[in-house]
């Protein structure tokens, strides 16, 4: 929520700044803005309420002057709403100072009541400006912007990312991060700061993380990191692994339409190197193979497609690890006083790795002695950082704000996790193992198929439903998951009424929802499957159908069972259980989005949403 991109270097501050905020705008949009040190003095500032071409456009209408000091700002409301007055920069010490934050700052009350006292006042609704003017006092006091930025931080509670220019220090930006994300990028004669890489990633690899509570200062040619106590730190370097091409629409009508024809590469990519021989090789879990080895539990906490994607690594880790797997909300978990201790392995799944309610949750897990390990997208995201381990996806930037390629990445990555498990602990042989992986590594090819023949004919049929009100999704078993995404799916991108329900649940109250014309997708489960669930949603089908309901079955090739009771039936490949749902999962991530775009909604960017929710 919120990106931030601060530059100094000798190139265009300006064209830097839009550029970067082009690449963050998925965290928030609001609104936008950019403040910048001209070379001949003062600052230059310009905030527009809306999405980023807005600022653009005024930009182009009517300049400011450039430089090669700036920082930027692309907003998600939280204190004040989304107009011009409330979009960052703020400003301290009579204009003399821009300040950008990502964030909440919690004692913002009391702080503004001490400023008022002082003599301050505010422009704005927002709790950022506060902290402009406190820096814009240290300031005057110091006349040293990072010691500036250190007495102020003491002053805030909550979580921030800010950064600050003031016109007195040209050639110096100087950020603070607790909580929320910040990293640095290193060029040749130009540093960089970045809510995430794709702030800076068209202009430098060359990536450095910095920790929680620290403060950083950066000039052309210097860098430095503190904490807030001052004492100087070390930073972490890493390479960003992917090109800023990888964040491009390239020739797409939506980042959401190519990042679902990602999805083959993004779980293809995930297994890569990790596959060897019909074993799992997860040299990333050696640092905790003895506490892996102790743990009588797993605890997945996420929130949204990311918890469905958890419920679906429950089921396949339960089921080929015998060990006791439970799901939860971050946020749910973090306030109920939950039961658990050093055998527990809690294992986060975020692709943002920023996602605050989860963020917090795997703070409190261990501080109750918990083992961590982080499914995370994102290199260097705080998560995997404060974690004990970590599994990177490999899905590539996530740029359209719902997630698609991620969740299938996510669930390879768990259960990659699961068969790892499976073998240490002898629940599975090695050839019940190599044959699981084996079906995985099938995978790829398979949701190529799925995404090249599905995708025309379900835009058929959401153009033909764009006036639709409300629909249904059922799934038993891995559909059940599956069922829950496509109706978020819907929710977020469509704004319609969707409701994912276990099919089993069905008769214990959702049934009544049933009325002609109803759509609802089912998940059929294969009929190959030596359980009898096939039989008993084809039973569901037909309850649904006695009702009227519309049915669009999503049903593997050669499931003729299903044909008369089926409206529509969309195809997949075949796959052993616990894989279907990666393949299922597809047309309705399709269908999501073909419906928003039947309905004229902008489906990269859905209403009220950021990609990445670093505030609780
Ligand atoms: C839905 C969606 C969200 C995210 C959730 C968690 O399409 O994208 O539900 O899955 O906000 O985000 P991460 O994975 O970044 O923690």
């Amino acid at each position: 929520m919120c990106g931030i991109v601060g530059y100094v270097g000798p190139g265009s501050s300006l064209d830097v700044l839009i550029g970067g905020l082009k690449r963050l705008e998925y965290r928030g949009y609001d609104s936008a803005g950019v403040a910048v040190l001209p070379d001949d003095g003062g600052i230059g500032a310009r905030k527009r309420a809306g999405k980023l071409g807005v600022l653009v456009d005024d930009l182009a209408e009517s300049p400011i002057a450039d430089g090669h000091t700036g920082i930027g700002h692309t907003r998600w409301a939280t204190h004040g709403g989304p107009t011009d007055v409330n979009a960052h920069p703020h400003f301290g010490d009579g204009g003399r100072l821009a300040l950008i934050h990502n964030g909440i700052i919690e004692n913002f009350a009391e702080l503004k009541a001490e400023l008022t006292a002082a003599g301050e006042s505010f422009e704005s609704e927002t709790d950022t400006e506060i902290a402009a003017l406190l820096v814009g006092r240290a300031f005057r006091e110091t006349g040293d912007l990072t010691e500036a930025m250190r007495q102020t931080v003491h002053r805030l509670e909550g979580a921030f990312t800010l950064l600050v220019l003031h016109q007195d220090a040209p050639g110096v930006v100087v950020g603070a991060r607790r909580s929320s994300p910040l990293v640095i990028g290193l060029g040749e004669g130009e540093n960089f700061l970045g809510s995430d890489v794709a702030a800076f990633v068209e202009h430098t690899k060359r990536a450095m993380e910095i920790g929680q509570d620290q403060i950083v200062t950066i000039r052309p040619d210097s860098v430095e990191v503190i904490d807030f106590a001052g004492t100087p730190v070390e930073a972490k370097e890493f390479e960003v692994a992917w090109d800023a091409s990888a964040a491009e629409k390239g020739g797409w009508s939506s980042f959401m339409k190519k990042e679902i024809s990602e999805e083959p590469d993004a779980v293809a990519n995930t297994l890569r190197g990790r596959v060897v021989g019909g074993t799992v090789q997860l040299p990333e879990l050696d640092g905790v193979a003895e506490e892996l080895a102790g743990i009588n539990r797993v605890l997945i906490l996420a929130c949204g497609t990311a918890a469905y994607a958890g419920m679906l690594g429950k089921y396949a880790i339960e089921a080929w690890a015998r060990i006791p797997v439970d799901v939860e909300l971050s946020h749910e978990f973090r306030y109920r006083d939950p039961v658990l201790d050093e055998r527990t392995l809690v294992v986060s799944v975020s692709q943002s790795g920023e996602t605050m309610d989860t963020l917090m949750a795997v703070r409190y897990a261990r501080e109750q002695g918990a083992r961590t390990l982080s499914i995370c997208n994102t290199q260097g995201a705080t998560i995997p950082r404060e974690s004990d381990a970590v599994l990177y996806t490999h899905a590539g930037p996530e740029v359209a704000v719902a997630s698609t390629k991620a969740f299938v990445a996510q669930v390879t990555a768990l259960y990659l996790l699961g068969l790892h498990l499976a073998g240490q602990r002898g629940a599975l042989s090695e050839a019940a193992i190599a044959a699981q992986l084996g079906e995985l590594e099938a995978v790829p090819h398979k949701l190529q198929q799925v995404v090249d023949a599905v995708s025309g004919r379900i835009a058929e049929l959401a153009h033909w439903m764009s006036d639709t009100q409300s629909v249904l999704f059922l799934g038993r078993h891995v559909g059940f998951p599956v069922a829950l995404e496509g109706a978020l799916k819907l929710k977020e991108l469509a704004y319609i009424h969707a409701e994912g329900f276990a099919a089993g649940e069905l008769k214990h109250g959702p049934i009544a929802l049933i009325e002609p014309g109803q759509i609802v997708f089912v998940l059929v489960p294969s009929p190959r499957d030596p359980s009898s669930l096939h039989k008993k949603v084809v039973s569901n089908i037909q309850e649904i159908r006695a009702r009227g309901a519309r049915v669009i079955a999503i049903a593997e090739l050669g499931d003729v069972a299903v044909v008369p009771f089926a409206d529509e039936v969309l195809r997949v490949p075949l796959a052993a259980p616990f894989f279907q749902p990666l393949l299922g999962v597809v047309p309705l991530h399709v269908f999501g989005m073909e419906l928003a775009t039947a309905k004229g909604l902008d489906v990269d960017q859905p209403r009220n949403l950021a990609k990445s929710v670093t505030v609780e």
